[in-house]
């Protein structure tokens, strides 16, 4: 998937480990993009080679500015390696403008209690603010490009005007149940995703009989060229061959050894 200014939609399981079976990505790089995660089941702990280290469970969010590089881990908490369970989330990456591509790394990270919520008057809608503004709430989070994240729930037969700024591109991934996308109603089904066309608001709605949990993700595209190789996504071949030199010579850090 490739939705300017999207560069990923990763949906991570839902995938049950045993005791000691979880996995992640230990130490990498990334430069010239956000990546966003945001879970729904188990555990994660990231370390940074800027010093920021934490732990993200169910409904949590962490937003994570790249910019000029970072090198993080992002594997299970202790707690899931010891216990195991359901591993369960999103990672999306969000590109940056060229003039934010070598930005100051940055990290937000908002956990579950943080995120606004909100219920429409039939009680059949349930939208949590990650980005942008739903139902009367506005995120807590801060995007670099207008960027609006919504996981919403509908009840079968509620439905929904989501108002969307004409100049953002949106779309919606389901994550489970079947969403009936725009004012043609069309079915969106588990693990499809829905390219929404140019307009104001889209119509998001459940069938009578089934509900629709789901995630509409909307930006304002870049239109800048793409040069992307790895962990690293920038405007030009020179700049992806700079950032590996700048890798390699150590230019984005390492993540301290543990001390205690
Ligand atoms: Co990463």
């Amino acid at each position: 998937m490739q939705v300017d200014p999207f560069l990923l939609l990763d949906h991570l399981g839902p995938v049950t480990w045993g005791p000691g079976e979880g996995i992640g990505a230990p130490d990498h790089p990334h430069r010239g993009f956000e990546t966003v995660t945001y879970l729904l089941s188990g555990g994660f702990q990231h370390k940074d080679s800027a010093g920021h280290a934490g732990q993200l469970g169910p409904g949590d969010v962490q937003w994570m500015t790249a910019g000029a590089g970072v090198v993080h881990s992002e594997l299970p908490s202790d707690e899931f390696m010891r216990d195991g369970g359901v591993m369960h989330g999103f990672q999306i990456w969000v590109n940056l403008p060229a003039r934010d591509k070598m930005m100051k790394p940055r990290y937000q990270e908002i956990p579950a209690a943080r995120i606004p919520q909100a219920t429409s008057t039939d009680g059949k809608v349930k939208v949590r603010v990650i980005a942008g503004q739903s139902l009367g709430k506005s995120a807590v989070i801060e995007t670099r490009t207008p960027i609006m994240f919504l996981h919403f729930t509908i009840q079968p037969g509620g439905g929904v005007f989501q108002m969307v700024p004409a100049d953002h591109t949106a779309i919606a991934y389901v994550i489970d149940g079947t969403l009936r996308a725009g004012f043609t109603a069309r079915p969106v089904k588990e693990g499809q995703m829905a390219h929404f066309g140019a307009g104001t608001a889209v119509r998001l709605t459940a069938h009578a009989s089934s509900a629709a949990n789901f995630l509409l993700l909307t930006g304002v595209p870049l239109n800048e060229p793409i040069a992307r190789h790895g962990p690293f996504v920038m405007n030009t071949r020179e700049e992806i061959e700079q950032a590996f030199s700048d890798f390699q010579a150590g230019k984005m850090g390492k993540i301290a050894a543990d001390t205690d």
